[in-house]
């Protein structure tokens, strides 16, 4: 072979080279498209899997760091009572709920501001009907993790959650007359949720907060 069809044999195989990387990368961007568009898929779907469970249960077990002298800093969960509705009962995804300084959760988030709710589907009792355990990644869950935020008394938001949170509570006016409740809102800064096998999934708060519910 000279030299000069040795050389152009390079070029030619380059040119293949450089053909099958385009041909590579079309392959890996439409790859990378449907990847893309199954998370945006996903995404909402989990989303509207985190609304519902929180628009459908009428509490949550919230985690709190302890202040307790008995169980000091350790983790310690407490009953709480939470809505999401508007004054119309639709959900919002707003999670408020009230709270006092004389039970343990009101004490500790004024020390440490951190905490998770969790719901699970077996509060609506459709685990059972379906003959599926609490712990099991089939009874959906989600864990949602925020700061509290006390609401301004004098908002518009505040007598509305109020409101709201009556309809779904009656026992609250009562509660609200003793004068050392508090009515909050979950500031949401981490949304999991599981409800197959496979492991949790992240949901963005954006993408929580838009999400429909069908009812
Ligand atoms: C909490 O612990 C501190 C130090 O051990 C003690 O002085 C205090 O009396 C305890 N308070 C209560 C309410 O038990
Ligand atoms: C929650 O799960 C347990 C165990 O499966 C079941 O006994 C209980 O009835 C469930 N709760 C509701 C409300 O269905």
């Amino acid at each position: 072979m000279s030299n000069k069809t040795t050389f152009t044999t390079l070029l030619l195989l380059i040119a293949i080279a450089i053909d099958l990387t385009y041909c590579y990368s079309a392959l890996e961007d439409s790859r990378l498209i449907s990847e893309y568009r199954k998370q945006l898929r996903d995404t909402s779907k989990y989303a509207k899997v985190a609304r519902t469970l929180v628009h459908d249960a009428d509490w949550a077990s919230v985690g709190t760091i302890s202040t307790d002298n008995n169980t000091l800093d350790y983790p310690t969960v407490n009953v709480i009572s939470t809505d999401d509705n508007d004054i119309n009962g639709k959900s919002t995804g707003r999670i408020h709920f009230l709270l006092t300084d004389l039970d343990f959760t009101g004490k500790d988030w004024k020390h440490d501001n951190k905490v998770s709710f969790l719901y699970t589907e077996n509060q609506t009792g459709k685990c059972k009907a379906r003959g599926v355990d609490p712990m099991e990644p089939t009874c959906a869950r989600t864990l949602i993790t925020g700061k509290v935020v006390e609401m301004d008394k004098n908002s518009n938001e505040y007598v509305n959650a109020l409101t709201a949170f009556k309809q779904r509570h009656p026992s609250a006016t009562k509660w609200m007359k003793t004068h050392t409740f508090y009515i909050c809102e979950l500031n949401i800064r981490n949304i999991y949720v599981l409800n197959f096998y496979g492991g949790p999934h992240n949901v963005p708060v954006e993408a929580y907060y838009s999400a429909v519910l069908n009812y």
